[in-house]
Parts: C-alpha cells; structure tokens; sequence
C-alpha cells in the first residue's frame, strides 16, 4: 500500500503518478469502457462496464437470434450456478454454495423463510437500525406473512441485549452510509452463541474488500453484483448457503418451477432440488448474466488483497486531498479508521451535500448523495487511479471555494440521486 492514507499534507501531482506507475492493478483499467472526461466515484451503487460486458451481451444477441429456443442448453439455462461458482472464491466460499439469482430483497426473503421453517414457535427475525432500507422492508413483510414477529436492534446498542428470542438476524457487513466493516467472524459467533442465525448482507462487500465467508463461520450471505462486481444495471444478486445446510428437507418459500429437482418433469407438486439450485425461482435473463459473466472472468486474475490495499489508499489519498476544505466549510467527515472502512468516504452536510454533488456531477466527477446530508464517494481499485482520485479531490475543494454549488440549478432532485 502506498503511503497515500496516512499522509497528513495533500500529495503532490508528481508523487500520485509514482504510485501509479507501481500500481499493481494498473492494468486493470484498460479493461473498463468509461468516458474521457468522467472520473467515476460512484461504483459503490452500479460499477462501470467491463469493455468485454458489451462483447458478451452482443453474443447472447447473436444465439438469440441464430439458435432461439436451444441457447438455452448452450449455456443460459444453468448460469446462476456457473455464475455462483466464479464468485464464490472472491467471498470465501467453496464451489457449489453460491447460486446467482434474483436480487437481494428476494434473496433475503428466501434466507428467512429457510431459516425461520426450524426455528421455534414464537421466536423474532431482528433487523438493524440504519441498515439499507430493503433489508428491513422485507423482513418486515415476511413476518406479516409468516406470522412472527419483527423487531428492531437500534444502532449504538449491544446486539446479545436483542438476541433473547430471535430465530434471525439481518446484517449488512458493511454500512451503506457509514461504510463501516463488521468483524465477521466475531459477530457470527457471538449470534450463533445465542442460539440465533445471521444473514449477511455483501452489497458493500463483494467485490470491494477480501471476505472469509467459511472462515468466518458464515451460513448464510446475500450480495449484488451490480456494484463492485460490475455485472451491470439490473444484474442479478447472489445467495450463499454453506454446505453443510444444503438440506432439501427443508423449503426455501419461493418455490418456482427452476428450484424443482427436475424442472422439465413438470411434475404437480414441488420437490426441491438437493444443492444450490433450490435457491433458484423462475427464468432470468439471458442478456444481463452475460454481462456479468464477462465482469466475474475478469475477475477471476484479481488478488483480493491488491484490491483492500489500494482501496485503502485511494480513500486515504481521497480524505488527504479535501482535508483542509471540510474544515472550512463545516463538512463532517464520517469515514471509520482504513482499518475498519469499507472502500468509501462518507461526509456530511445536511445543508448542502446535495448540492455539492450534484456541481461535481456537472464537472464530470461522479459521486452520489443519501438522505440525510450525506455524499458518498466509492473507490473502485481495478478502474480508478491514484491520479484519478488526486483529480476528484481537487475538483470537490475548487466546487466549494468558487460557490458553484450555491446555483439553484443544483437544488432540483430527479428521482435517482
Ligand atoms: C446494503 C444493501 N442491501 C440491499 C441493496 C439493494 O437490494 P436489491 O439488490 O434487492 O435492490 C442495497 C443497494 O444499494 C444495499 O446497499
């Protein structure tokens, strides 16, 4: 790691572009369609397109049209395993445990149901306070549906305090706003000490940082591959489920057609499949798991711990770069210590974070804002440079230092921020 996120003065042009000539994962940007003019902080929400995503989904477009029907026995129909197989070592999990497939709202319905069908008569499924809305929604609708009760752990508080009577709990391993990191191996522990389960949410994980689901204890996991992963807008999540609770006895609530044990039996009553593919619910898209497939080869030549290093220092560099402005302009600086940081920086201005996005975007440096007050900027190792980054802070204290974000023009909201 080079010595960019401990350093307390703003780097010089010069230096940034040393660390880039020793950038191990250098080369890696020359694989990623992205405009000239654009510097991309954003891949924590929908990363940028791997250049042989395109050729992949232009492929698809030539079986479809060449072979209709039978492309789906070249190699569409059993995509979510495939798929799951490419990704499982870049979380830490063996072959056969990961089944790429709907998203993560649906995956984590199929994890509660899976996990509440053992648990006892009245027991709770627990969800974070703060956490990404849809984790707490859906848990919230499976306990209308199930019939058990939902409750909350609020953020600050110890969690063994909430774990009397809980069956389940949502986590995600890294804050969606924050970005803080959960040390995994503790927390999985410590629940499954209580008699409880966890489900890991890797939306901010996969992709950005090295993690140990089988080391770490880790039954079940859900993530997104449209973020760090590159698999496009709309690709598909993920679910993992270790191996040793592949246990077809028990029924994952969303019983489609392509979970059966054998699909094409058409057989009337549902038998589910003996491994991962009980995770699977009905058709997906051919297109979109190309795409994807092109992204999860490239990564296949990708050293997780190249990625956690100059993740690392992108963000240190990032914070570095701006460090002297937040003061001035009374931005708060929410990032956890590079130990336990995910690969973004979070700041605050509950005032004019908006706005201030928004005039980057119009300078072409992409970041994006969450409710409330917070701008988010990901670091993305295999496309982005230290010099990129050097550029993107330079532009946040010239947004600032000039009012441009003060123009009305960037108060207005569109309906994705
Ligand atoms: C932690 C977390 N969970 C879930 C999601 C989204 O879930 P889905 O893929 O079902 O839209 C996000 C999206 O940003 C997220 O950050």
């Amino acid at each position: 790691m080079s010595d960019a996120a401990s350093a307390a003065i703003p780097p010089t042009l010069s230096r940034v572009r040393q660390w880039d000539r020793d950038d191990p994962l250098g080369g890696f940007k020359s694989r990623f369609a992205l405009p000239e003019e654009v510097l991309y902080l954003d891949g924590n929400s929908l990363g940028a397109q791997p250049i042989a995503a395109r050729e992949a989904v232009a492929k698809v477009m030539d079986q479809w049209r060449d072979e209709l029907i039978q492309a789906w026995n070249q190699g569409w129909f059993d995509a979510p395993e495939r798929l799951g197989d490419l990704l499982a070592p870049l979380i830490g999990a063996r072959r056969g445990e990961v089944l790429v497939s709907d998203n993560i709202t649906l995956n984590l319905y199929k994890l509660l149901g899976e996990v509440t069908a053992v648990a006892k008569p009245g027991q709770a499924v627990l969800s974070e306070g703060g956490n990404f809305p849809t984790d707490g929604y859906i848990a919230q609708g499976f306990c209308r549906f199930a019939g058990l009760a939902h409750r909350w752990w609020p953020e600050g508080e110890a969690l063994e305090q909430h774990l009397e009577g809980v069956s389940v709990v949502v986590l995600s391993h890294v804050n969606y706003r924050t970005g803080a990191v959960r040390d995994m191996a503790d927390v999985t522990r410590r629940v499954h000490a209580a008699g409880a389960e966890v489900v890991w949410d890797l939306a901010h994980s996969a992709g950005a940082l090295p993690v140990a689901l089988n080391a770490c204890g880790v039954r079940y996991a859900v993530g997104c591959t449209y973020k760090y992963l590159n698999g496009g807008p709309g690709a598909p999540g993920f679910v993992y489920v270790a191996s040793e609770r592949h246990d077809s006895a028990v029924w994952q609530p969303l019983s489609g057609w392509h979970g059966h044990a054998v699909p094409f039996a058409f057989d009337d009553d549902y038998r589910p499949a003996d491994d991962i593919r009980r995770f699977r619910t009905g058709t997906h898209s051919a297109v979109i798991y190309a795409a994807l497939e092109a992204s999860l080869t490239l990564w296949q030549a990708v050293d997780m711990a190249k990625v956690r290093a100059k993740s690392l220092a992108l963000s240190g560099l990032f914070q570095a770069t701006i460090a002297e402005h937040l003061n001035d302009y009374a931005i708060v600086d929410i990032t956890p210590a590079a130990a336990c940081r995910g690969s973004q920086v979070a700041l605050i201005d509950a005032e004019h974070g908006y706005a201030i996005v928004q005039a980057l975007i119009a300078r072409g440096v992409i970041g994006d804002y969450r409710e409330p007050g917070l701008m988010r900027f990901g670091f993305t190792p295999l496309y982005l440079s230290h010099e990129d980054v050097w550029r993107a802070g330079q532009a946040f204290c010239e947004v600032l230092d000039s009012g441009e974000y003060l123009d009305p023009r960037f108060a207005a909201r569109g309906s994705v921020t």
